[in-house]
Order: C-alpha cells, then structure tokens, then sequence
C-alpha cells in the first residue's frame, strides 16, 4: 500500500513571524516563502493581511510569486478580514482564505463574551463570505484543544456545510496531552456529518513541549495536514517544529507517512530563517541545532568511528549536513582523536598516540574544545612525527 500523504502547511510567515523580534521585512518574507515553495511545502500561510498595510502587500507579493504551493490569508470571522485577504491573496495561483474563531468555554465566554450558538452562526458566516471569494477556504475552531467535543464537532460539522475544504484543530494553548489530542482528532472523524469530504489538521503550540508529538498523534488518528514552523518558531513557546514531524514520518516507514518535503534543504532552510529572524538555534534542538550531529564523549566517538548508525538515526547529509562531526573534548577518548589526527594527515603508532593522547588532555582540560589548529601545534611542539 503507498504511503499516505500528510500536507506540510507552514506557518513561519505568521504564526512564527508574529513573535517580538522576529519581525521581517517584505524582502526577507520573499526569500523564505521562495525557500519555502523549493522545500515542498504544501502551503504557504503568507501573513494577516488585515492587520497592517505591510501584511497586506507581502501576502500580496508571495501570492504572485509562487506557482507551485498554495499561499493561505488569516482572517477572524470578520467581514472585513474575509474581503481584505481575498484582495490580497487576488494573484495567487492556489488562494486559500483561513478563517475562524474561539470554540472553548473561556473564549466564548471571557474573549468573545457570547454564547456558542453565535459562534456557530459567525462560523458558519465567515466560510460562506470566503467561499465566495475562494474555493479553498480552511476554518480553524480556535483553543480546540480545550473546547468540549461535542460542542466542537457541531461547530465543524456547520463548517462543513458552510463550505469549508480543511479543518483546522489548534491546541492554542499548548494544553493537550498526545493521547486526549489523538483522541480529539478520532472522536471528530467518528462524529462530524461529512466529515470524510475534508481534510483535518493539527495545529498544535509547545507550552508543554507537545506540539511534535501532539501533532503526530493528530495524524495517526486521521488528521491530513500538519500546521508548523521552521525551527518551531512562533507565540510563546513556539509552534510545531517543520523538520521534527517531517523528519519522524520520514524515519518511521511503518507508519506509512509520507511528505513532498526535500528533507535535504532542511538544514539550510533552518538557517536562513534563524538568520533572518535574528532568532538564534538551540544547539541541541533535533534536526537542525549546530549538535545535532556531533558527538563530543569518548565512548560515543569510539561507536560512531566504528559505526555510525551505533549513535545516530538519522543519516547527516538527509538533511543537508555533510558529516556527524567528532568534537574532541576533554571527554574524548584515543580513537577519536586518532581518527581526527589521521583526517589531518598524522598517522601515529599506538605508541606514539599514547604520548599525543597525553598531551591532548593537558590541552583539553584548559579548552572547551580542541581544534585542528590546536592538533598541529601539539605534533609540532613535541615533535612527535620525528618520535612516530
Ligand atoms: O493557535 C491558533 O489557534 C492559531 C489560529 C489563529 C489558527 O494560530
Ligand atoms: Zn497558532
């Protein structure tokens, strides 16, 4: 049986742009939704373009700049909102218009101070106003995670009739935990009229540090599309990373998921956003931190010298990273650094290695990390070629 296709929806250009200090610029938010569009995303969520004049002309620009990926306009359930983004998204080839409101118990009570029937009927307003712009119109029954499932599987089952293509389910809140999510997500497709005609979606936030697995229990429920950001940017703590879903589909055949990603321009990718966002990497975040890859203690340099699988899952260069590398640290024992001596051109006796491992360690216990530079000078400094 082939593999089912999951939709990579990416929101870097809104949900994660929205951040404080992630700001970019018309011309920055072109080059990532190119890179975007060359990584295989299915859809572009190109900005809000109601809510400021600049949003308006980048959801604009990208609209007219890509040909291959879908580029989606978040509105509220607002009149307004809905004409603003069909004008804005006007020259897109593949428009979707992005719509909804609060479905949980304290948005319609506190946010939106109203009753559910009249989040049903905004609802069901706001599909058929951008219906009549677009075909493709997705409804989002915002802080889902926390909405009553009854009361949600009405507001989408109205969605549906409404017109609406894909539903998108957001754990706004980062609350769920990965079996209620799964569960949310099996209880729709086994309750909503019509359901079967449309497409679910995750859209989970990281509060907790779910948003990865939240998502993936979204889709081995049914879910069809995943809503996420590279480098998991977005509110608070963040939205679903890109290359962390993509990458577990990927190194999971079992579960039979596939994506239309380029999984080998993930890491450049990752680098142009943290870049331009001036929003630096952790290094130890999966996929794409400057560690990912490296392997600094001595028993794991021994076991990926010898075999690279010993340590790793993933294979560095399909994501775009030429080789694990061996960082030699004080933690690092004999083979890593004969391995590293040896890439530099030294091939030592075991002797002769005995006496460099010696001296190494003087070395590394003063330094956070020994560089060729530093390998050089000790070989010269103590003359071990003449020694070997
Ligand atoms: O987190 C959320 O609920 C959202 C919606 C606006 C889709 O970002
Ligand atoms: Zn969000």
């Amino acid at each position: 049986m082939s593999a089912q296709k999951i939709q990579i929806f990416d929101t870097t250009l809104r949900d994660g742009e929205q951040v404080p200090g992630c700001k970019l610029n018309m011309q920055e938010k072109l080059v990532i939704a190119r890179q975007l569009e060359l990584l295989g995303v299915d859809v572009i969520e190109a900005g809000f373009p109601v809510s400021s004049p600049g949003d308006f002309e980048a959801v604009k620009a990208i609209a007219a700049q890509t040909r291959e990926a879908t580029v989606c306009g978040l509105t509220r359930a607002v009149e307004n909102d809905i004409r603003v983004a069909a004008d804005a998204l006007k020259l897109a080839k593949y428009p979707r218009i992005h719509t909804g409101i609060g479905t949980s118990e304290s948005h319609i009570k506190f946010k939106l101070r109203t009753t559910q029937e009249d989040v049903i009927e905004r609802a069901v307003a706001a599909v058929k106003l951008a219906k009549s712009f677009v075909e493709d119109v997705e409804f989002y029954a915002e802080d889902a995670g926390r909405a009553d499932n009854v009361f949600l599987a009405r507001v989408c089952e109205a969605a549906i009739q409404a017109g609406a293509t894909v539903l998108n389910i957001p754990d706004t809140t980062g609350y769920c935990l990965p079996h209620e999510y799964g569960a949310k997500i099996k209880y729709l497709y086994e309750n909503v009229k019509g359901v079967e005609k449309v497409r679910l979606s995750t859209h989970c936030h990281n509060d907790l540090g779910l948003a990865t697995a939240n998502s993936i229990a979204g889709i081995m429920n049914g879910a069809l599309q995943i809503e996420c950001t590279i480098n998991g940017v977005g509110e608070r703590a963040g939205n679903t990373a890109l290359e962390e879903v993509v990458m577990i589909m990927r190194q999971h055949p079992y579960l039979n998921l596939d994506t239309n990603i380029n999984t080998k321009l993930l890491t450049e990718t990752s680098n142009l956003v943290s870049h331009m966002m001036r929003m630096p990497v952790q290094p130890n975040k999966a996929i794409v931190g400057s560690n990912a890859f490296s392997h600094s203690s001595g028993i794991h340099q021994d076991g990926v010298i010898k075999h690279r699988e010993t340590y790793e899952i993933i294979d560095p260069r399909d994501v775009g990273v030429d080789n694990s590398s061996i960082v030699l640290t004080a933690r690092s024992g004999r083979a890593a650094l004969a391995y590293r001596l040896q890439k530099i051109g030294y091939d030592f006796s075991k002797e002769t290695l005995d006496k460099a491992y010696a001296l190494f360690l003087q070395v590394a216990d003063n330094k956070k990390e020994v560089v060729d530079e530093d390998l050089h000078s000790l070989v010269e400094q103590e003359n071990l070629i003449a020694a070997n």
